[in-house]
């Protein structure tokens, strides 16, 4: 059931008992459900069945080495999955549990080689989308789940996103509706004396030391420090610039920004407002980039939202999704 062919027909399941049935009936037998998250749609399979895991990369294309996340349904399970549960993730687990936290942990014995990349860390994360939730619960075990994109294109914040992308490559997508975020998870490596912020995310840095009480490191977004943290991701097709508030754009160039003003001096019918608080904007940003993406444009100038804390997971997101 996971190898990939693009002939596959995808199920499109709803919020039903029998649906949700479905949906578990496929990951126990090996395949590959996307479902939504509070954060983006991922793309999961039993993380506990090597095969299905492959199944994961080959809808994808993503390289084998970077790792998975494995998403369980509560804190209970932690110590099914990881060897050693520091006091600080027990902490992290207790204060943002559920919600858009990943935790990087030794890994137990158990956990296949093809969760994790090879790496003797594994990233652990209880969602809080409640349809999720439940499949958790019923499943009993975890699921590996990366975003449900092709390697290196826009995390999906939809079902229709999700078929965009993988439809005919994954058996089944579970309609939840749009995602609460719209941001990937805050990921915290607390396997050192140290607690290192991986990718920035919906919990901020300051949450994250306010729990701890002690400094948390925050390396340079720009480092890879992990396969799959790399320069150029989250891309749309359409190439993408980021601007100051001078530009001049012309014809040809479709424009997103959070200032209605910027906007209302280019033509009306290419251009996307978004939200100017950062939650609301982390909500919205990919799929404004996934629409103006389908409008033909030569390239998309988006004004470069302000340098405020609050919004540095979106300035990561965007140096990546703007990278050439
Ligand atoms: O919000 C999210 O985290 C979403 C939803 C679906 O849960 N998932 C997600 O997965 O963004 P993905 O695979 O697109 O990004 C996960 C990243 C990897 O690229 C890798 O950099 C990091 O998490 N990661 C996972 N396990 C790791 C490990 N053991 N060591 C270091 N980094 C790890
Ligand atoms: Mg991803």
């Amino acid at each position: 059931m996971a190898d990939s062919p693009s002939s596959l027909t995808t199920l499109r399941l709803s919020t039903s008992e029998q649906d949700i049935a479905q949906a578990l009936a496929i990951w126990r037998a090996g395949g590959r459900v996307a479902v939504p998250t509070e954060t983006v749609y991922g793309l999961a399979a039993d993380a506990s069945n090597a095969t299905a895991v492959n199944g994961i990369f080959a809808a994808k294309q993503r390289p084998a080495n970077h790792p998975l996340i494995v998403h369980i349904a509560s804190a209970e399970q932690l110590s099914d999955w990881a060897s050693d549960v520091p006091l600080a993730a027990q902490q992290l687990a207790q204060a943002f549990w559920p919600g858009p936290l990943t935790l990087l942990l030794p890994k137990a014995a158990h956990v296949p080689a093809e969760v994790t990349g090879g790496l003797p860390t594994v990233g652990l994360r209880v969602p809080s989308h409640p349809l999720l939730s439940q499949l958790l619960h019923a499943f009993g075990g975890g699921v590996a789940a990366p975003s449900a994109n092709p390697y290196k294109s826009l995390s999906p914040t939809s079902a229709e996103q999700v078929l965009a992308g993988l439809d005919g490559r994954i058996e089944a997508v579970v309609d939840g509706g749009p995602c609460e975020w719209g941001l990937e998870s805050t990921i915290v490596d607390v396997c050192g004396p140290t607690l290192r912020i991986l990718r920035a995310g919906p919990i901020t840095q300051e949450q994250i030391e306010q729990v701890v009480g002690q400094p948390v490191d925050m390396p340079q977004q720009h480092t890879a420090v992990v396969p799959g943290n790399v320069k150029a991701h989250y891309q749309p097709r359409t190439p993408l610039r980021l601007v100051a508030a001078d530009a001049h754009a012309e014809n040809g160039i479709g424009l997103l920004a959070h200032d209605a003003k910027w906007l209302q001096a280019f033509a009306a019918t290419s251009t996307r407002l978004l939200p100017a608080d950062a939650v609301g904007y982390g909500r919205e940003l990919y799929g404004a980039l996934y629409e103006m993406d389908q409008r033909g444009f030569d390239e998309l100038w988006l004004l470069t939202p302000p340098y405020e804390p609050e919004w540095l997971a979106i300035h990561d997101r965007l140096r990546r999704a703007a990278s050439r």
